[in-house]
């Protein structure tokens, strides 16, 4: 068996803790409970992590709130301060942050320094963005009276993060809430609650003050969680990332508090590949589409349509490259794609290339569960094409290493076949025609466009979705504006 790099290789120890996070006290749950989180390659457990609830949960947003009463007194400039000192923090000890998201997600030690880097870009990002929210002057139909805006935080930010990207999800919420000058409460996945907890920790040391962050760890009782944080009436803002499904409980949940909700839930964003497409260029946008993070983002390459003309020397040269990839844990060396996160998800990606058979498919490559060195979750990478639109891969995302192509004739007929589907986040598009680019890009029912890339993600722009993929945009300049409200004031100006 290979030795690979551990939790014993942490620089800072310290950065590894197995207790929540309330009002700068690392905690255990109040039941006493606990749940353990895996390796997902080995299965080996890393860590044994609080199980709370409401009642903790409750103590966590009261923290929040009290916080607010003098966070939201703060000035920009100094929150902007906070925000890139843990940036740089982030920088520092991008190692040790690194190989605990490896451990716990899965994602190779390149990628997760790669997402390291992600997740700081967002707190730089928010940290200029902080002393940017400026409200206006309007002009009166009423020549007595002078009407102006400003913006306020909205108080206390509660951030629900998912288990794909632990680390960056956590900042691009909690950034853009803390530059707001909001409170938070963390509610990290149970799969992957590592990673934000070492978070936690470089953001107080970064000076974020008292009740600012709290940390709350949650496996088997997340719905109790999850109800506490949107029932509660302190809680003026919920961010979520995840499926369709939960989000669409969170929202109703919600109903009644009517709190400002962003959700940003599940794609199955078609990558469209159109003959006048430079063939390089499509294949590796398609393998950084596919294969980033084992085909675990919720902007994934879902459904591949290939034009008729580049079809078959399409497949061909994707296969060739997805031959070259290896398969294995994410500290090992050369590796490129990692476990599958979830314990479920090989069944999950097993279902969904059974079923593409029985509606005609035919897998080229892969099509099973991968036997390697280590017992954790892998699956071979995939093609499987030439499935009938019945299949399940076209209606759903598959969330692993698959690649299901179609094969499409006209722009008009892909442009159908893409937006015949109930969410709407990622796209993109392979053409060298920039009259197409524009075409194509304009009726997309989409959040989201990538034009000769396989990879929508940067700070400064806007994600988010339409239709089932929710609402509120992250990051970009509309990202701080999810967390603030804008008053109004009105001045009579007559003697
Ligand atoms: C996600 O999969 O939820 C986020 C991916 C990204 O930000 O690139």
């Amino acid at each position: 068996m290979s030795q690979t790099k551990s939790l014993k290789d942490l620089k800072r120890p310290d950065l590894f803790q197995q207790k929540g996070c309330i009002a700068e006290e690392w905690v255990d749950a109040a039941s006493g409970k606990t749940f353990d989180v895996y390796d997902p390659a080995t299965l080996d457990k890393l860590a044994t992590i609080p199980e709370m609830g409401r009642e903790d949960t409750d103590k966590a947003i009261r923290a929040a709130h009290d916080a607010f009463q003098s966070y939201k007194k703060t000035t920009a400039r100094q929150r902007a301060r906070w925000l890139r000192k843990w940036s740089d923090l982030c920088h520092e000890h991008i190692d040790d942050l690194a190989l605990i998201l490896c451990l716990e997600n899965g994602k190779t030690l390149t990628e997760a320094k790669g997402e390291v880097i992600y997740s700081a870009s967002f707190l730089e990002w928010f940290s200029g963005e902080a002393e940017r929210i400026h409200g206006e002057v309007v002009p009166s139909s009423n020549l007595n009276q002078r009407i102006l805006t400003f913006k306020q935080p909205l108080g206390v930010a509660a951030c629900l993060a998912p288990w794909n990207f632990p680390i960056a999800m956590i900042t691009r919420k909690v950034g853009a809430a803390l530059a707001a000058g909001c409170t938070t409460v963390w509610k990290p996945a149970g799969e992957t609650p590592l990673s934000a907890l070492a978070q936690a920790v470089l953001a107080q040391e970064a000076g974020f003050p008292k009740g600012s962050i709290n940390v709350i760890t949650t496996l088997n009782t997340v719905a109790e969680v999850g109800q506490a944080l949107c029932e509660s009436k302190l809680v003026r803002k919920l961010s979520f990332t995840g499926s369709t499904r939960v989000g669409q409980i969170l929202a109703s949940q919600c109903s009644h508090s009517l709190k400002k909700l962003s959700l940003e839930l599940g794609g199955n964003s078609p990558f469209i590949v159109f003959d006048d497409a430079k063939l390089e260029t499509a294949i590796e946008a398609a393998i950084a589409g596919k294969f980033r993070n084992s085909g675990q983002t919720c902007v994934t390459a879902n459904r591949i349509f290939v034009q008729e003309g580049i079809y078959d020397k399409f497949t061909e040269a994707l296969s060739q490259k997805i031959k070259t990839l290896k398969v294995g844990k994410g500290t090992e060396e050369g590796v490129v794609i990692g476990p599958l996160t979830h314990e479920r998800a090989v069944e999950k990606a097993m279902t969904h290339i059974n079923d593409a058979k029985k509606h005609g498919g035919q897998v080229i490559l892969g099509g099973s569960p991968y036997k390697g060195e280590h017992k954790g979750y892998f699956l071979e990478p995939t093609i499987i094409s030439g499935m009938s639109k019945e299949a399940i891969t076209t209606r759903e995302e598959t969330f692993a290493p698959v690649v299901a192509l179609y094969k499409f004739k006209t722009e008009e007929e892909v442009i159908d076949l893409a937006n015949d589907c109930d969410v709407g986040l990622g796209s993109f598009v392979i053409t060298e025609s920039m009259p197409r680019m524009w075409r194509v890009a304009e009726a997309l029912e989409v959040g989201m466009v990538g034009i000769n890339v396989g990879v929508l993600s940067a700070a400064e722009s806007p994600f988010g979705g339409v239709k089932g993929s929710g609402y509120g945009r992250e990051g970009g300049r509309q990202g701080i504006e999810e967390y603030l409200t804008v008053k109004s004031m009105l001045i009579n100006v007559t003697n």
